[in-house]
């Protein structure tokens, strides 16, 4: 079955099973995509959308997303943009990320919730990787040995030019997470097509959003997709 959303572009047919209500393992969901493309907006409302369904849904965040997790998120974000060379950040990133899938991710998806992480292992490839330089052997060993088959059966990738994105986070409140958003502009061109690159190498798995949309279109889109993924009448 193929259909289209503008933009987006997917072949769902064998979601149809895995998303059925009665089935007992969770569904693993998650947003990627630049700063400021609105993927913490729409994790909102996906999840409230979901609520109101009658699903189970867990949302989270990555780097953080469990105790550990979220100590070793401040060390991440925070701080100088050349604070740590791309490798450390990578074995920071998986060192949280394997205390946010022992201890909330894996037991959400057992309990049977729709786990919904805003950000997760393509931003390590495309942050990290693609980016900043980091071994892909490297990354493709971390996924195996810490990731393993906790793999997101959909990932939304939100798309948008990094001049809109970073002109959006400026106002918004953050604190003093903003390491990665004073990163220089060639950074945020290749993290762009780094993503999309991710998408067109996992079709099955990505769908691309196009982020430049207003808040509720961007809505729609998803829940488009999520609706016929879920069966939602
Ligand atoms: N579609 C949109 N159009 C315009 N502004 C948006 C849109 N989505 C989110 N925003 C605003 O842009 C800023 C960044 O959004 P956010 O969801 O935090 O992005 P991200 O999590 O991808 O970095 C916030 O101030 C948010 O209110
Ligand atoms: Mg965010």
């Amino acid at each position: 079955m193929e259909q289209s959303f503008g933009y987006c572009n997917v072949s769902s047919f064998w979601w149809l099973t895995m998303f059925d209500k009665n089935v007992a393992q969770g569904v693993f969901i998650t947003f990627e995509g630049g700063e400021g493309a609105g993927k913490s907006t729409q994790v909102k409302i996906l999840a409230n959308q979901l609520e109101e369904h009658g699903f189970k849904v867990l949302q989270t965040r990555e780097p953080g997303g469990s105790l550990g997790a979220e100590d070793i998120r401040e060390l991440l974000v925070t701080g100088a943009p050349d604070r740590w060379s791309a490798s450390t950040e990578t074995l920071l990133n998986f060192a949280a990320r394997d205390d946010h899938l022992r201890t909330t991710i894996r037991p959400a998806l057992q309990s049977g919730s729709v786990v919904i992480c805003d950000r997760f292992m393509d931003s390590t490839r495309a942050y990290q990787g693609s980016a900043g330089g980091a071994q892909k052997d490297l990354i493709e060993h971390l996924e195996h040995s810490i990731i393993g088959t906790t793999v997101p059966d959909l990932t939304f990738i939100f798309d948008i030019d990094p001049d809109i994105g970073l002109s959006r986070t400026k106002s918004r409140n953050h604190g003093n997470e903003d390491r990665f958003e004073n990163k220089p502009e060639s950074f945020h061109q290749t993290l762009r097509q780094a993503f999309l690159d991710i998408a067109n190498n996992e079709p099955e798995r990505c769908v691309v959003i196009d982020a430049s949309k207003s808040q509720s279109d961007v809505a729609s889109s998803i829940w488009t997709i999520i609706e016929n993924r879920l069966r939602i009448k």
